[in-house]
């Protein structure tokens, strides 16, 4: 069974896979790691501030993401950003990407990882059309919305950047 820590020790390694040693390049760059308060999210959000990027740390439960601050070393602290926004909500994906563009010339790594699984309502049962909504408009809605403007801040600034999909 895969621990949270193996999938974002996963990505890390893969975004710094030789020859370009691309570590180095994101040094200071902005990751927006999507769903950060808890699980796989967290562990890609530590892991990548760790390794000297700037995080974009996104969930709902803004308290959540402020306890993971203050757990992290002082060194890194100042480099994870919490930011309150429920991914399924178009304008609160905007405002985020907008204001990264502004205040730090856009985006070099986007990890979409928010989601929701709710096994415990299943397509055919009766009266889950809420469930559906949420899940559709998180998983899918919010996954597209972050790509959207992650791919426009990169183009427009000729990032060569990456985008993860955490997804089943
Ligand atoms: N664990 C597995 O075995 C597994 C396997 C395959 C794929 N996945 C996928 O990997 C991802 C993470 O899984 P996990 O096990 O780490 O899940 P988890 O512990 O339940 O964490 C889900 C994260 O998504 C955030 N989130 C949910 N809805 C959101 C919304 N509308 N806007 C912003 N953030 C939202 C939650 O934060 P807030 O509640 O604070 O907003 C939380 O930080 C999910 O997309 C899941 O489908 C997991």
């Amino acid at each position: 069974m895969l621990k949270p820590e193996d999938i974002s020790n996963a990505i890390v390694y893969c975004i710094s896979t030789p020859p370009n040693n691309e570590m180095d390049r994101f040094r200071n760059k902005i990751a927006v790691v999507t769903g950060s308060s808890s699980g796989i999210g967290q562990a890609c959000a530590i892991a990548l501030v760790k390794s000297g990027m700037i995080i974009k740390a996104l969930a709902r439960r803004e308290n959540k993401l402020e306890e993971i601050k203050d757990s992290l070393p002082a060194d890194f602290r100042d480099n994870f950003h919490p930011i309150k926004c429920d991914v399924s909500k178009e304008d609160e994906v905007i405002k985020v990407f907008q204001d990264i563009n502004e205040q730090h010339g856009g985006v070099h790594v986007l990890v979409n990882n928010a989601g929701i699984y709710r096994p415990e309502h299943q397509l055919t049962f009766r009266n889950n059309t809420n469930d559906i909504l949420d899940t559709i408009n998180t998983n899918i809605m919010g996954t597209m919305y972050c790509t959207r403007e992650a791919f426009h801040s990169m183009k427009e600034r000729n990032i060569a950047g990456h985008i993860i999909n955490m997804k089943y």
